[in-house]
């Protein structure tokens, strides 16, 4: 059957060639003036994240010819009569194989380059628990040894690896149990105890204490800079780690911080420094307590547990998908597991309808004034008995005033829970700077207000 050419397309995530032969489309068009015919291209309809797509599996130098020769149709083969669905994995894996194969069958032979480019992109399409005799599957479909396709793919299966066992190990020290951190990982509770043993024979704490930096060693283990620190700053007391840490605990009830450390927490709105987190830690619990965190964002408590060598289970309504250390829980369904042996938990909600947009639906952001503050009333009966480190600024709407939110009315709601306030430490955020600082400090001169930096840690005592 005949297909309109400019209703094809070249996907370059499924076609194996990196690059075409500008010979062979030349004599390819040549044969085309002189009046030869091609067998039919083969083509797959498919619908991805773009919509419905018809492209092509083989042929490309040939449709590049009669692209070039104005044609505006030509000839084509469906490999499957049905629409297939690219944004399924396997669908996406027998796409490039197909493609790879039918290319490897005739004309311009592909070159290895080529079938180790297609190789990596299935290896790393692959989650981690489908690995198993991957080489020997390729080997077979395209024609190679096994040792050859091994040598193609055994980085990214190396870094693949190391990025599942970098997580078992930073959820063992978070504290988490075997059977939830094997049930996560896809692996047995025994290859668990197995990849922690490992990671603790690397002797990396000695390596650090030898004189390896911990860039080198992060670089060395594939693991990220934290969880480097966490293994190096085991068993070592909360002095020696600020030591080794360079960082100094506040001895004043301000806590103000111009940058967020990244060694804690991701890029994320409305992210609050770690060094926050590491004292009240330092102030307020003793290492391995279990800490808890209601709505953790991008893992800033986590991040500042793992450092100073305290459990911590966090929990979020829309975990960043990269955060795997993060459960998904709502908590207006009630208490997750983990709140029952907390010995703090931290609490950074969004302030009423700031950053709303950012959050999304489900948030509680998205909450009208009376709604948002009995969804408040529910975080403190969730927290009920335990110690509650509550991060919140005031909001405030200058053209509707009444709809503000003051601190005092969630004192108000944590103290009906019988919660007492037991301290209270101002976190000041730093004023914007550059563009975005100069932008903010203009429009709230011309509009008569106050832009909002004020912001408390509030801790309460469960009686
Ligand atoms: C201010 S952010 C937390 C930022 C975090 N402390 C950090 O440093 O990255 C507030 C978080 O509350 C979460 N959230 C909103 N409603 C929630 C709910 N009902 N249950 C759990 N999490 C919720 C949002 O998804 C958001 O990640």
């Amino acid at each position: 059957m005949k297909l309109k050419i400019d209703k094809i397309e070249i996907n370059e995530d499924i076609y194996p060639r990196k690059q075409l032969s500008q010979k062979r489309i030349e004599s390819y068009q040549e044969s085309l003036r002189a009046g030869a015919k091609f067998p039919p291209i083969l083509v797959q309809k498919i619908i991805d994240e773009d919509g419905e797509n018809t492209i092509v599996l083989d042929g490309v130098h040939r449709i590049t010819a009669y692209k070039n020769e104005k044609y505006k149709e030509i000839e084509v083969d469906y490999w499957k009569d049905k629409i297939l669905d690219k944004r399924d994995p396997e669908v996406l894996e027998q796409l490039r194989i197909v493609s790879t194969q039918k290319n490897l069958g005739h004309g311009v032979p592909l070159t290895e380059g080529d079938i180790e480019f297609q190789c990596i992109k299935i290896a790393d399409a692959r989650s981690i628990d489908k690995l198993k005799d991957l080489e020997g599957y390729l080997a077979k479909k395209f024609v190679l040894t096994q040792p050859r396709i091994s040598q193609m793919i055994s980085p990214i299966l190396n870094k693949k690896r190391a990025t599942r066992d970098s997580l078992i190990m930073r959820l063992r020290l978070l504290g988490w149990k075997q059977e939830i951190i094997s049930g996560l990982c896809g692996i047995n509770q025994e290859r668990v105890s197995q990849i922690i043993k490992n990671i603790n024979s690397y002797k990396t704490n000695k390596k650090f204490e030898e004189g390896k930096t911990i860039d080198e060693l992060a670089t060395f283990y594939h693991f990220d800079q934290t969880l480097t620190w966490a293994i190096v700053l085991q068993d070592r007391s909360d002095k020696e780690r600020f030591e080794l840490l360079d960082f100094e605990p506040k001895v004043y009830d301000v806590w103000n911080y111009s940058e967020c450390d990244k060694l804690m927490g991701q890029e994320y709105p409305g992210q609050i420094p770690g060094q926050i987190v590491l004292n009240a830690l330092y102030y307020h619990t003793k290492q391995g307590d279990l800490i808890v965190d209601l709505m953790a964002g991008g893992g800033t408590t986590n991040d500042a547990c793992l450092l100073m060598g305290r459990k911590c289970y966090s929990y979020d309504i829309n975990p960043p998908e990269n955060r795997k250390d993060i459960i998904q829980h709502d908590y207006l369904n009630g208490p997750p597991d983990g709140v029952k042996k907390a010995g703090l938990i931290f609490l950074d909600p969004p302030y009423y309808k700031k950053k709303e947009a950012e959050y999304g639906s489900e948030s509680i952001s998205a909450l009208n004034r009376e709604d948002y503050l009995k969804a408040m009333d529910k975080l403190a009966e969730v927290c009920e008995g335990h110690r509650v480190a509550l991060v919140m600024g005031k909001y405030y709407d200058y053209e509707n005033p009444r709809d503000g939110i003051f601190l005092a009315e969630y004192v108000n709601i944590f103290e009906k829970h019988d919660f007492r306030q037991i301290d209270r430490i101002s976190i000041n955020q730093p004023p914007p700077e550059g563009g975005q600082g100069r932008r903010a400090v203009n429009s709230a001169k011309e509009e008569h207000r106050m832009e909002i930096l004020a912001r408390d840690l509030i801790i309460f005592g469960g009686i």
